[in-house]
């Protein structure tokens, strides 16, 4: 495994081991992504070798354009509206696989849909222009843990399991994108990400419908599965803090009280990581995998998390955060 900055000359290496039906980790808008030739069956199953991730998990896939994902997946006018408004950026759209669609069929773990996404990221962009081939990539992490915003956090998820990462920054977005199944009237939310329901219902004057959040109702494969799971256990929404947990806050401290007497803002500081001391949920969801995965590393066995208004982008935060607490 190596990690190279995300300059012209690596990414055309990148495209190569692509091609070669190699693995390669490229920086997303959204989250690191593990991407391999959607076109090639024997690179696909690769990945969900290298990620330890069932097979009935079905994998998106990434384009640099509407007119590539056209190739691919049955569009009308309602979902390209979709990819007018919202492309490139962190909208994965489920859409129906086109008769004669050569995508691997490890992609979409037999299902007749594909999940397509157009990445903001321009190394992603470059990376996919380069190898003209759609690219199938999930978060590049290994299966069920907190997904990588970070080079360094693929590194130490996938190891040697990985041809090249390209180094492209910190994901500025930090939380996987919005799913929408775009098929039907009325669009439906699998996965709440940084383009909110409110968002949808703005740009199309439609209320979408909320398919996340009910374990027992599962409209996506991957809500089945044990998801984002740090080592620690989490407490989630907590108004003060046990002598032995270390503390996820939102906002302000100051009057954050310790269950055994005295105050949070006395601790040391190592016990403690602000996702916004502001309050910005933007900055929170930014920060959050990277807050939980030092929490984790610092060895704490258990982590309370403050209270994040479930409003907004609050609604993704809390849906990765229940998920994450839950055992
Ligand atoms: O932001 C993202 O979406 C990142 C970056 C790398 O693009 N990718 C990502 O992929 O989060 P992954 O594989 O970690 O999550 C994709 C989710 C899974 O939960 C999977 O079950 C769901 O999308 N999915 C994929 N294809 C689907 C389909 N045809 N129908 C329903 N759900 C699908
Ligand atoms: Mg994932």
């Amino acid at each position: 495994m190596s990690i190279k900055t995300a300059n012209p000359s690596h990414i055309k290496d990148a495209a190569e081991i692509i091609i070669s039906g190699g693995l390669v980790a490229m920086p997303t808008e959204t989250v690191y992504g593990l991407a391999a030739n959607a076109l090639d069956g024997k690179a696909v199953a690769k990945i969900f070798a290298a990620k330890g991730r069932p097979q009935i998990n079905p994998l998106i896939i990434h384009v640099y354009n509407t007119a590539q994902a056209e190739r691919y997946v049955e569009m009308d006018e309602r979902s390209r509206r979709f990819a007018d408004h919202f492309w490139p950026g962190p909208l994965t759209l489920i859409l129906d696989k086109k008769a004669d669609c050569p995508i691997s069929d490890l992609v979409s773990a037999g299902l007749p849909t594909i999940g397509v996404r157009c990445p903001a990221h321009l190394v992603a962009q470059d990376l996919l222009m380069v190898c003209d081939v759609p690219l199938a990539a999930p978060s590049a992490n290994a299966s069920g843990t907190l997904s990588p915003t970070a080079p360094m956090h693929v590194a130490q998820s996938l190891g040697d399991k990985v041809d090249l990462i390209l180094a492209g920054g910190a994901s500025e977005v930090g939380l996987e994108s919005t799913i929408i199944d775009a098929r039907g009237d009325v669009p439906i939310i699998l996965r709440p990400g940084s383009i909110t329901p409110d968002d949808i219902e703005a740009a199309f004057g439609v209320k979408p419908e909320i398919g996340f959040g009910n374990p027992d109702a599962p409209t996506s494969p991957g809500q089945l599965l044990k998801h984002y799971a740090p080592n620690a256990d989490l407490r989630l929404n907590a108004v003060d803090l046990a002598d032995d947990e270390a503390l996820l806050a939102f906002g302000s401290l100051k009057f954050m009280g310790l269950k055994s007497g005295g105050f949070v803002k006395d601790l040391p500081a190592e016990r403690i990581l602000n996702l916004s001391e502001s309050g910005d949920l933007y900055e929170a969801a930014s920060k959050l995998f990277a807050h939980l995965r030092q929490l984790d590393e610092g060895g704490f066995k258990r982590i309370a998390v403050m209270n994040i208004p479930d409003s907004g982008l609050g609604i993704a935060i809390n849906d990765r955060l229940t998920r994450a607490a839950r055992k």
